[in-house]
């Protein structure tokens, strides 16, 4: 059990090593579930998956469930995960609306949409492989230090260094939410894959503590370590604190 690091000359080739293997993986098994994320590490990724589709991948028969998305947001608002996806993904490709998921934000009954969205992967036989970024403090989802690794999608409170990082979304700082839907770390440990992407300097110390530092809660991203197919993909920038040398 040790994670694979690929380290990519830079964020294009990160976004097109991660495409191909969610496109490896839809060959062999054009049902996959994937898991999907947000922010903007994926953009470029979601950028590639576009592009393939248009040059003839189909992806029809492929279920999605998102990370995660803002408590107490409308879909439509801008900065909404709903709106994300849709705006630089969904809307391009040929997956059935109703394969897609992503809780349910706006929801009056936080613990029951966090009880069905755990329902609705287990239903879907689970995710194959699911996409993740990291915060800059080693949050995954958004699963802040602290989290137990045993938790499963809940409603979780964000860390200041979240909500501040995450305000460039918004128009004023005190527009971010303060909480947020969140699978777990039980739930991203279950997923039979994992790749996780980080490009930038910002990102070099938390991918520098998560690969070679303890497995700990205070670093919710370690928690990989344990992980028996789990691929980070880096560009040099996000790679530059790792002391082994990798090849
Ligand atoms: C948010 C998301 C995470 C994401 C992180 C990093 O907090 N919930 O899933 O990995 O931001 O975002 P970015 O890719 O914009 O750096």
């Amino acid at each position: 059990m040790s994670l694979r690091i690929k380290i990519a000359k830079d964020y294009a080739e990160m976004s097109k090593l991660a495409a191909d293997l969610i496109i490896d993986l839809l060959n062999k098994k054009p049902t996959a579930v994937l898991g999907l994320a947000t922010g903007s590490t994926p953009l470029g990724l979601y950028e590639e998956l576009v592009r393939r589709h248009r040059a003839g991948h189909d992806f029809s028969q492929v279920t999605t469930f998102n990370l995660d998305e803002y408590y107490n947001l409308d879909h439509e608002h801008p900065a909404s995960y709903h709106h994300y996806m849709h705006e630089h993904l969904f809307q391009y490709l040929n997956i059935p609306s109703d394969h897609t998921n992503i809780p349910d934000g706006a929801t009056s009954d936080p613990a029951e949409e966090c009880r069905s969205y755990e329902a609705k992967i287990a239903a879907a036989g689970g995710i194959d492989l699911q996409i993740l970024g990291i915060g800059i403090n080693g949050h995954i989802g958004f699963n802040e230090p602290g989290t137990p690794f045993g938790s499963t999608t809940s409603l979780v409170n964000l860390a200041p260094a979240t909500i501040e990082a995450n305000s460039r979304f918004f128009e004023r700082k005190d527009d971010v939410p303060q909480q947020a839907l969140s699978m777990g770390i039980r739930s991203i440990m279950n997923c039979r894959g994992i790749i996780l992407l980080a490009n930038g300097e910002s990102k070099a110390n938390a991918i520098a503590a998560a690969v070679e530092g303890p497995v700990t809660e205070e670093l919710p991203a370690s928690v990989l370590q344990l992980h028996p197919d789990c691929t980070l993909i880096l560009d040099r920038k996000a790679a530059a604190k790792l002391t082994h040398s990798r090849c």
